[in-house]
């Protein structure tokens, strides 16, 4: 029976583990993490992350050929194969402060696996790193490997968050790259034999280390790249009178730019887009390429002002002020059908708001008030930096309630702003919802899910991202 062990149970290593133990009854999956109420949960009835269909196959396998333990160096020891799923951070001190990745974990996962193990074993990659760092990691192995041969392989995961079960079971592509030497070919072969269970062949990918780890940079980049081309189409729509939908689906007719990924947001949220590009950029300017480096944070300064921009329409379209007012955030998750907050543009928004002194009352299915008020006090990249956390000021805690409930949240609001495009909120009673809101009642709708037509006819002024502005809003132009 081949074993695999996975070092980090996070929002990639519990997911992807799960399916491989699904698919695969005859091999020996072990999730293993430092964090022990991590473990627990992963243990119990209430799992750590909230997935789609994640529920179903953990109840499946769990017990039978998958386990969740805490005693890392016992199972990494026995395994054939492990894969590191460890948290790869933006560094926030030092050299490459807010750019660079933060391989803290990465290397201390590097050095136990060398400590520990007794056999030959392949090490795969499995979280986002920089390009080189299997070689980085080849070389920690090595030096101190007594004896003990180590191939590693990268093997970076695609899942999106809220249909990563989906995405696992049919994947666009599983991509393994590995040194090209007849043993990093054995070891390619090993990994191909486990996603062949039930991938099929001509959707695994093999190519040379650097190719694997920069595809992963690359493919999140373009995609980032999408919403931001379309988010500044988005200003200019409104600029002009166009409607960004029409135009995004025709440009999306074209089929070389395909219909996918093309709906004006808020901005993109997420752990990866982000901290990607941002490597991508450090790597870029490490390696003499300053022109690439600034094309591409291009894509992050358009991501930081269509938030801006955001804020600044939602306080010029209220007399130029918030402050005191009541503003209901629906939805704080960086997408639908998640509870992860990492990034969320929804953090951004709510700062700002808070900034111009507004009482905010933020209702998530699924992200409680203890992560809510962790985030809006965290400094910027510090959401993987537990340790920095700094206390919220006690004048912003008295600025924000958090309630279970959409009703609850806007009542006796000015404003609501829709910050996660939740199916349930395109359901709401908007006229219950307006007949106990102040007035004039506004929705600033950050993901475009709302009827705007229907809510103005109830008599709510509705600001829909790159659509026609209503005569209110054109009277009170945004500076952005
Ligand atoms: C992303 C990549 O899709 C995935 O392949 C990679 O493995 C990890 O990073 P994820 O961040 O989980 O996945 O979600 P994704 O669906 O890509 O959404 C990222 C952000 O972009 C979200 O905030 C989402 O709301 C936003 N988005 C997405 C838009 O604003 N418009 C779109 O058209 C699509
Ligand atoms: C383009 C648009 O494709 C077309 O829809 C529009 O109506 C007019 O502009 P055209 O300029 O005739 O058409 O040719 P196109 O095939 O788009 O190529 C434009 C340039 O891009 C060429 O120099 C081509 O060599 C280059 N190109 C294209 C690349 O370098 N790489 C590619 O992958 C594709
Ligand atoms: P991702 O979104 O990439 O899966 P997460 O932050 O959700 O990232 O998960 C990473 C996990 O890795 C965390 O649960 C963390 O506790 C765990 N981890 C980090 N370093 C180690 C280590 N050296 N050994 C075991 N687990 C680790």
């Amino acid at each position: 029976m081949v074993k695999i062990c996975c070092i980090g149970a996070g929002y990639v290593g519990g997911p992807t583990m799960a399916v491989i133990a699904l698919k695969c009854p005859s091999i020996e999956v072990v999730v293993v993490d430092i964090s022990v109420p991590r473990i627990s949960a992963w243990n119990s009835d209430q799992l750590p992350i909230y997935e789609p269909g994640l529920d179903e196959v953990v109840k499946e396998c769990r017990g039978r050929n998958l386990f969740f333990s805490t005693d890392v160096e016992k199972h990494v020891c026995e395994a054939d194969i492990v894969f590191v799923s460890v948290n790869t951070p933006t560094k926030t001190r030092g050299l490459g402060a807010g750019k660079a990745a933060d391989l803290t974990y990465w290397e201390s996962a590097a050095r136990m696996i060398a400590d520990v193990s007794k056999s030959d074993k392949i090490v795969v990659e499995k979280s986002t790193v920089p390009v080189k760092t299997a070689e980085a990691i080849e070389k920690i192995l090595t030096h101190n490997s007594k004896g003990i041969n180590f191939q590693i392989l990268s093997n970076p995961e695609f899942l999106a968050e809220g249909t990563a079960i989906e995405d696992l079971f049919k994947p666009d592509r599983v991509l393994i790259g590995g040194r090209e030497t007849p043993e990093g070919q054995k070891a390619v072969k090993a990994l191909k034999d486990v996603y062949a269970h039930w991938v099929p062949e001509q959707n695994i990918l093999t190519t040379n280390l650097w190719s694997a780890e920069l595809s992963k940079l690359a493919a999140n980049a373009f995609l980032a790249q999408r919403i931001s081309s379309v988010n500044a189409m988005s200003a200019l729509c409104e600029a002009t009178g166009a409607d960004v939908s029409q135009v995004a689906y025709a440009v999306g007719k074209d089929t070389r730019i395909g219909p996918k990924f093309l709906n004006a947001s808020v901005g993109f949220g997420g752990s990866c887009f982000q901290k990607d590009i941002l490597n991508l950029v450090y790597i870029c300017e490490c390696n003499g390429l300053p022109e690439v480096a600034e094309y591409w944070k291009q894509v992050i300064k358009i991501n930081d002002y269509q938030k801006s921009r955001f804020v600044n329409r939602v306080v010029s379209s209220m007399f130029n002020t918030v402050s005191g007012k009541k503003v209901a955030i629906l939805g704080f998750a960086f997408k639908k059908d998640t509870g992860d907050t990492r990034e969320t543009p929804a953090i951004d928004v709510c700062t700002g708001l808070l900034g111009d002194k507004a009482r905010l009352s933020i209702y998530d299915p699924q992200v409680n008030e203890d992560q809510i008020q962790r985030d809006l006090s965290m400094k910027k990249f510090d959401w993987d930096h537990p340790l920095h956390l700094q206390p919220m000021s006690p004048a912003t805690v008295k600025q924000v309630s958090c309630v279970w409930d959409a009703y609850e949240a806007t009542k006796d609001a000015h404003a609501i702003c829709i910050m996660t495009e939740w199916d349930e909120f395109k359901t709401l009673d908007y006229k219950k919802i307006y007949d106990n809101m102040q007035k004039p009642a506004f929705v600033f709708d950050g993901r475009n899910v709302v009827n705007a037509e229907k809510l103005r006819e109830i008599g709510f002024i509705v600001y829909s991202i790159g659509k026609p502005l209503d005569a209110w809003l054109k009277d009170m132009p945004a500076v952005a």
